[in-house]
């Protein structure tokens, strides 16, 4: 009947999504990350499932997804970049929900690192970590590529800056700055935009709602009906 054609809309097809904040060690105590809870993430992967996808989450959560994703768990960005790229070319959908680290620590220290008498600061070297999904976006052949934004002001024009630049498919522009939707909430409102499309706005609603509509967008722009 209807629904089960609907659902089944990805049926067989290779959907590879990561989730969560990287966390770049600083030393064996320490390390930087990001206040993404992976919640969209496990949203979109189930929401892949349900419309019939082959589904694989690349996760720094550590948190099991449903029965029937297959579970990648990784740490840092080169571990997520390298789960990618071993996989890119046998996926058909890759979306990088994952709040990826712009900066790794130069150094990581062997021993964890001891604060010296006196000392009132403390400078931590970065570097620039590779950029996975521009990377991901210069590589593709076939694979329809999704990038979220998250920014806290210029919502869309700094989002469309992205969907150019990282020659995406499609870029889910997440407003991070608002309380009760982004980061660690329950609920999002998006913006999904596409090059020569309007934007589709999908206002506030949970994780769950919100994915299962962004699956439906993947799905129509793919193949529309
Ligand atoms: N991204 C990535 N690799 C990075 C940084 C970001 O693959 N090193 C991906 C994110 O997973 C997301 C998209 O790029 O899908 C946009 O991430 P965002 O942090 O919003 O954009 P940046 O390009 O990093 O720009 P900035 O943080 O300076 O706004
Ligand atoms: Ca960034």
């Amino acid at each position: 009947y209807v629904m089960s054609r609907r659902q089944g809309r990805l049926q067989d097809v290779h959907v590879v999504i990561t989730a969560g904040g990287t966390q770049e060690p600083i030393d064996p105590v320490r390390r930087l990350t990001n206040r993404s809870s992976g919640k969209m993430g496990y949203a979109l992967a189930a929401a892949a499932l349900q419309a019939g996808a082959n589904v694989t989450l690349i996760s720094t959560t550590g948190r099991q997804p449903p029965f029937g994703i297959t579970y990648v768990p990784v740490t840092d960005v080169r571990q997520m970049q390298q789960a990618l790229t071993a996989r890119f070319a046998a996926s058909d959908i890759v979306i990088m929900a994952a709040a990826v680290a712009d900066w790794r620590p130069a150094r990581v220290a062997q021993e964890k690192i001891k604060k010296q008498p006196g000392q009132e600061t403390w400078q931590l070297d970065l570097v620039r970590n590779p950029d996975i999904i521009a990377g991901l976006g210069a590589q593709k052949t076939h694979q329809f590529l999704v990038g979220f934004a998250a920014e806290t002001q210029d919502l869309i024009a700094n989002a469309e800056k992205k969907l150019a630049a990282k020659h995406v498919d499609m870029l889910v522009a997440n407003d991070v700055g608002k309380p009760g939707i982004g980061f660690g909430a329950e609920d999002n409102a998006v913006v999904l935009l596409q090059s020569g499309t309007a934007p589709q706005y999908l206002p506030k609603a949970p994780k769950t709602t919100i994915a299962a509509q962004v699956i439906s967008a993947i799905a129509a722009a793919r193949t529309p009906d």
